[in-house]
C-alpha cells in the first residue's frame, strides 16, 4: 500500500498523544513509547468504574472478565495469531523466563538450544541458564563486519539435537529486520521450535505470527503505544507440549501460563489501542476494528517513519567520525532504531551533550550486552542509540541533527 503522509495528518496523529505536546522530543522509543489518549482513558475508566475481580457472577465482575478476554482476543488479532493463544504478562523478560522454565521440565539432557548473539538478554539468559539441566547452548554468532548472523552458520549449528532456536526479529541495537520465515523453515526441518523476540519489530510493522510459521513470538505492549505489559503468542501445538506454572487446578490456556494473572487495567488499556489504530489507519473510530485496520495502520506508521530514518542515516553517513552500528542505508528491511559510535569520543560523552537539550536519546548496551562484546565495544559505554516511531516529525530529526553537529565535532 502506498501511503502519502502530509504534515496535517502527522499532526492529527500526534494530537492523540498528550505527552507529545510537551517540550520533550521522544527519540528513545525503543526503550518505551508514549500512549495515545485512547489507551490512558480506558485505563482510567476501568479503574474508576469496574475495578473488581474476575470470575464472580455479579455484573461488574462479568464485565471485567469479558474485558480481559477481549484484550487477549485483540492482541491475537494484532499479532495475526490464528491457530494460537496469547499469554499476557508484565514484561517480555518475565514471559521468556516463564517459557524457559516450562521447557526445562520437558527437554532432555543433551538437547541443544541455538541462541543468536544479536539478541537482547531477555531472549538469551533464560535459554543459556538451561545448561544447569544439561541443555547445551550453541551460539549463533554475529559477523561483526556485516552485523548479521548468517543462515550458513545457522545450518551448521542445526542438528537432530536442536530443540529450540531463540533469536530477535530485529535487534534493539542494529535495527535490521531478519527473515523470520526462512529461519523458522530451517529450524522446523531440523525438528526444532523457534522463540522469536519481536520486541524491536512490533512498534514498526504489522505482525503476522501465524503466516510466518513461528512457534513462539513475544513483544512488549509498552513499546507499541500501550500499557506496561507484554504478550507471548504460542502456536497451539507448541502450547500443548508444555505445562504452565499456574496452580494445578488452573489448566485452561492461556491462564495456566499467566501465574497471578495479567494487569486488568492494563488489559483495558490494550483495548484502547484498537481505537487508536483506527485513527492511524485513517478510518475514524467508528469503523470495524479488524485485521485490515491493523495492517493499514502499520503501513501508515511505516510511511511516517521511513523518510525520518532515511534523513538521519544520510546525516550520520556524512560524518567521517561516525560508524553506524547496523545497516547504513534505509530500506524496507530497516527500522528507525539507529545506533552509532564515534571514532574519538565515547558514546557517553555524546549522549551527555544531547541530554542537556530536551531531546531524549540513550547510550549503552541496552541489554544487548553480548552483541556489544562481539563488536568489541565496552558494553557500559556501548552505542549512542536514536530510536524513532511514527509520531516523530521531520522537524524533530532536524533539531537532533543540530545538536549532533555540536556533539560529534
Ligand atoms: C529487543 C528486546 N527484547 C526484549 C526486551 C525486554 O522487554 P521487557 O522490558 O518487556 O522485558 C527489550 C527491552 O528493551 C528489547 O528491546
Amino acid at each position: 500500500m502506498d501511503v502519502e503522509i502530509t504534515a496535517d495528518f502527522r499532526n492529527e496523529l500526534r494530537s492523540h498523544f498528550p505527552a507529545l505536546a510537551g517540550e520533550t522530543i521522544f527519540l528513545e522509543n525503543a526503550g518505551g513509547s508514549q500512549v495515545p489518549v485512547q489507551v490512558a482513558d480506558r485505563i482510567r475508566d476501568y479503574l474508576l468504574e469496574s475495578y473488581v475481580q474476575l470470575g464472580a457472577g455479579y455484573e461488574l465482575s462479568r464485565r471485567s472478565t469479558d474485558l480481559v478476554n477481549r484484550a487477549h482476543d485483540f492482541v491475537r488479532l494484532l499479532m495475526g495469531g490464528e491457530g494460537g493463544e496469547v499469554i499476557l504478562g508484565s514484561s517480555a523478560s518475565v514471559l521468556l523466563q516463564m517459557l524457559a522454565e516450562c521447557y526445562s521440565r520437558v527437554l532432555k539432557p543433551g538437547a541443544e538450544v541455538i541462541v543468536a548473539q544479536t539478541g537482547h538478554e531477555a531472549n538469551i539468559g533464560p535459554w543459556a541458564r538451561l545448561e544447569r539441566f544439561g541443555i547445551r547452548t550453541r551460539w549463533w554468532e554475529m559477523n561483526p563486519r556485516t552485523f548479521t548472523c548468517s543462515l550458513d552458520q545457522f545450518q551448521d549449528l542445526l542438528s537432530n539435537k536442536t530443540a529450540l532456536v531463540a533469536f530477535p526479529h530485529v535487534s534493539n541495537l542494529l535495527g535490521e529486520i531478519v527473515d523470520v520465515r526462512a529461519i523458522t523453515n530451517l529450524a522446523h526441518e531440523a525438528g526444532a521450535r523457534v522463540v522469536v523476540d519481536g520486541v524491536a519489530f512490533a512498534p514498526h510493522r504489522a505482525m503476522h505470527v501465524s503466516d510466518w510459521g513461528v512457534d513462539w513470538y513475544v513483544y512488549s505492549t509498552y513499546k507499541v503505544f500501550g500499557p506496561h505489559m507484554a504478550a507471548l503468542w504460542g502456536r497451539n501445538d507448541a502450547l500443548e507440549g508444555l505445562t504452565g506454572p499456574n496452580h494445578f487446578f488452573i489448566r485452561d490456556v492461556p491462564y495456566q501460563f499467566e501465574l497471578g494473572g495479567p494487569s486488568h487495567e492494563g488489559c483495558a488499556g490494550l483495548l484502547g489501542l484498537a481505537d487508536y489504530l483506527e485513527v492511524a489507519a485513517g478510518c475514524g473510530v467508528d469503523s470495524d476494528s479488524g485485521r485490515s485496520v491493523v495492517e493499514q495502520a502499520f503501513d501508515v506508521m511505516t510511511a511516517c517513519e521511513r523518510p525520518l530514518q532515511a534523513r538521519l542515516l544520510d546525516y550520520l553517513r556524512s560524518k567521517p567520525t561516525v560508524r553506524i552500528v547496523g545497516p547504513e542505508d534505509d530500506g524496507p528491511d530497516r527500522v528507525g532504531t539507529i545506533s552509532f559510535v564515534h571514532s574519538e569520543k565515547s558514546s557517553r560523552a555524546i549522549a551527555e551533550i544531547v541530554d542537556r537539550t530536551q531531546i531524549a536519546i540513550r547510550h549503552g548496551h541496552m541489554y544487548a550486552y553480548r552483541l556489544c562484546e562481539a563488536l568489541e565495544l565496552e558494553p557500559e559505554d556501548g552505542v549512542v542509540r536514536v530510536s524513532l516511531v511514527h509520531y516523530n516529525t521531520p522537524d524533530e530529526i532536524e533539531k537532533l541533527i543540530e545538536v549532533l553537529d555540536r556533539a560529534l565535532d
